[in-house]
């Protein structure tokens, strides 16, 4: 069987042609992968506008499925869609694409939540993991933990109480003067940077959280109080300086600083919840897993705790369709089509398949 994928639920128009193996260890295939990128639309604004976004997903979209559908043979025999979450105008020009064209064709559409996107990248880039798995999905939108004990069921363990890891990087490069998207700009220029040349505090949450009670309460993130110490840090300093700007070495030590507060942030989560849940495996998926102090050092504490980690390949950890196509045959396979009343929804709680 072969699926066609379409996501726009954010900067990004993608499709893809995914199909399956007939192996069950490694079950699925990319045959094409086309992502139409939005980022020179939203650079002068310094973040995603909704309204151009949508727009511009409704030029993109033809060409970019015409293009996913050539390099890939044409063929397909379901339509997986992104219904959410997302921006809502920009979620609604897939879902509408996607099921015009499925009744066109004839053939059915299915409902994929974009975070199982995200989590399913690990299994299309490296074959079915080691079950139970405990992953992180960390993007612009989203910082959540996930065990997974059956293929396809995503059990949440915790999240950001406020910001997420890709929204702090994203702001923090913007305070830093770093060019749009933030994410990459820092990952960049902290390479050149020292990671211990401001002590920036890690944030520990000692309290449940009064607003999602059935989550254990100790394993959710928190950005905002980081990015904060980060802004009072740089007005102090260009206080100091006579509100100069701050020198590309000063910069670098910021911002390499910052992020390393973030990664050991996210990886104590993280190796915490799959020591404590037993995990025969992590992942790490999302557009933020794509930083390479976080590869690096996620790879290295897994292989001082003799627990595989699993990363996607760069194409795969940031917004792609091929991801979604390939959630779409798990759930197709564990019986779920939708009808064409199927809407687009901002803010899809993510269920099992
Ligand atoms: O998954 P994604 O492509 O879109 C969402 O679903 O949000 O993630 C985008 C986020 C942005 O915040 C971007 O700055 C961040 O991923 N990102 C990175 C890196 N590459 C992308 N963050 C840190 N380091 C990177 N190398
Ligand atoms: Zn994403």
């Amino acid at each position: 069987m072969r699926i066609l994928g379409i996501e726009t639920s954010c900067d990004e128009t993608a499709a893809a042609l995914v199909e399956e193996t007939g192996e069950r260890q490694r079950p699925w295939r990319v045959r094409s992968s086309v992502v139409a990128s939005q980022v020179a639309v939203h650079r002068a604004w310094g973040g995603v506008v909704p309204e151009l976004s949508a727009r511009q997903h409704v030029r993109d979209i033809c060409g970019v499925v015409r293009e996913a559908l050539e390099a890939g043979g044409g063929t397909y025999d379901a339509i997986a869609v992104t219904q959410g979450p997302g921006l809502v105008g920009s979620l609604l020009v897939g879902v509408s694409f996607g099921k015009a064209l499925a009744w066109a064709r004839g053939v059915p559409v299915v409902p994929v939540h974009h975070l199982a996107g995200h989590i399913e990248s690990l299994v299309l880039e490296h074959g079915e993991v080691p079950l139970p798995a405990v992953v992180l999905v960390v993007s612009g939108g989203h910082t959540s933990l996930y065990r997974i004990e059956q293929p396809g069921h995503y059990e949440l363990l915790g999240r950001t109480r406020d910001d997420a890891a890709g929204e702090a990087f994203d702001k923090v490069a913007k305070l830093l003067g770093l060019a749009y998207p933030g994410g990459p700009a820092i990952d960049l220029v902290s390479r050149h940077g020292n990671d211990r040349a401001v002590p920036f505090p890690k944030t520990r949450l000692t309290h449940a959280d009064r607003n999602a009670p059935h989550l254990p309460g100790h394993r959710d993130f928190s950005f905002s109080g980081l990015k904060t110490s980060v802004a009072r840090h740089i007005a102090a300093r260009r206080s100091d300086l006579g509100h100069e700007a701050l020198s590309p070495a000063e910069v670098a030590d910021i911002a390499a600083s910052f992020q390393r507060v973030v990664v050991e942030s996210l990886l104590d989560r993280l190796f915490e919840a799959a020591r404590g849940y037993g995990a025969r495996s992590i992942g790490i998926a999302g557009g933020v897993s794509a930083n390479s102090r976080l590869r690096e050092e996620a790879l290295a504490r897994g292989a001082a705790r003799e627990v595989p980690v699993f990363i996607p390949s760069l194409a795969l950890s940031t917004d792609n369709a091929a991801m979604i196509a390939a959630a779409g045959l798990r759930r197709y396979r564990a019986g779920t089509v939708a009808g064409f009343d199927l809407n687009a929804d901002p803010s899809l709680p993510l269920q099992a398949a």
